[in-house]
């Protein structure tokens, strides 16, 4: 891990931050696995800031500099993944005795893609939920997400693709994974 990255809580004013690095993040690193249509029209409905996380002290940034380089977080609430615009009220709580946890929107930024920024993240989550008392996560991932999860153990047990406008839709593929006492990530 490079020691000028810093990784802290989220906070509401980052979210203009947000809204620049999430629509580079997939453009710059989802070019592989989906077009630039499904990857537009992904972009607000699926690919966007949930406030909600933010507002439940669960997501994370991740800063270079002072500039935000990535971002992640993980939700005690039902939403599998979509931005604030994906949804009309707030979403429903969930039971860490009987419920998994989400792991919700990951977006690194293009040059700093592939330098541990995302292991990170992901490491202070799993800490956190289960401090949490959840003893199981859940995530949607992208198909270009699928090998940080895959990594840190995460199975996948369905593929299926999410509608979006215009016909298109996202090959999508769930993942879980259960945690014990053991040691969570790699
Ligand atoms: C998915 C994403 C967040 C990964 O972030 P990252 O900071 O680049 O990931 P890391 O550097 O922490 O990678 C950790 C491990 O995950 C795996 N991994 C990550 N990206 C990978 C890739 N492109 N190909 C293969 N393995 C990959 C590797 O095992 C890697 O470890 P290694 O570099 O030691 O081999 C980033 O690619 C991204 O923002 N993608 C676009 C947005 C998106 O699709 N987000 C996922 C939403 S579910």
């Amino acid at each position: 891990m490079n020691e000028e990255l810093s990784l802290r809580l989220a906070r509401l004013e980052d979210i203009p931050a947000l809204e620049v690095l999430i629509p580079l993040s997939v453009r710059g690193l989802q070019g592989g696995v989906y077009s630039e249509a499904q990857r537009e029209a992904a972009l607000g409905p699926v690919f966007g800031v949930d406030r909600q996380l933010i507002c439940d002290g669960t997501y994370y940034v991740v800063e270079q500099a002072g500039e935000i380089v990535g971002c992640g977080g993980w939700s005690r609430r039902k939403a599998v993944f979509g931005g604030d615009r994906g949804r009309s009220a707030e979403d429903e709580g969930l039971d860490p005795a009987l419920d998994p946890a989400r792991v919700r929107a990951f977006f690194v930024h293009p040059a700093w893609a592939r330098r541990g920024i995302g292991r990170r993240i992901l490491s202070a989550c799993e800490s956190a939920l289960c401090a949490a008392g959840f003893r199981e996560a859940v995530l949607v991932a992208t198909l270009t997400g699928e090998p940080l999860y895959a990594a840190f153990g995460y199975a996948a047990v369905e593929r299926y693709e999410v509608s979006l406008s215009a016909g298109l839709t996202l090959p999508v593929v769930r993942m879980t994974k259960r945690f014990g006492n053991a040691e969570n990530s790699p």
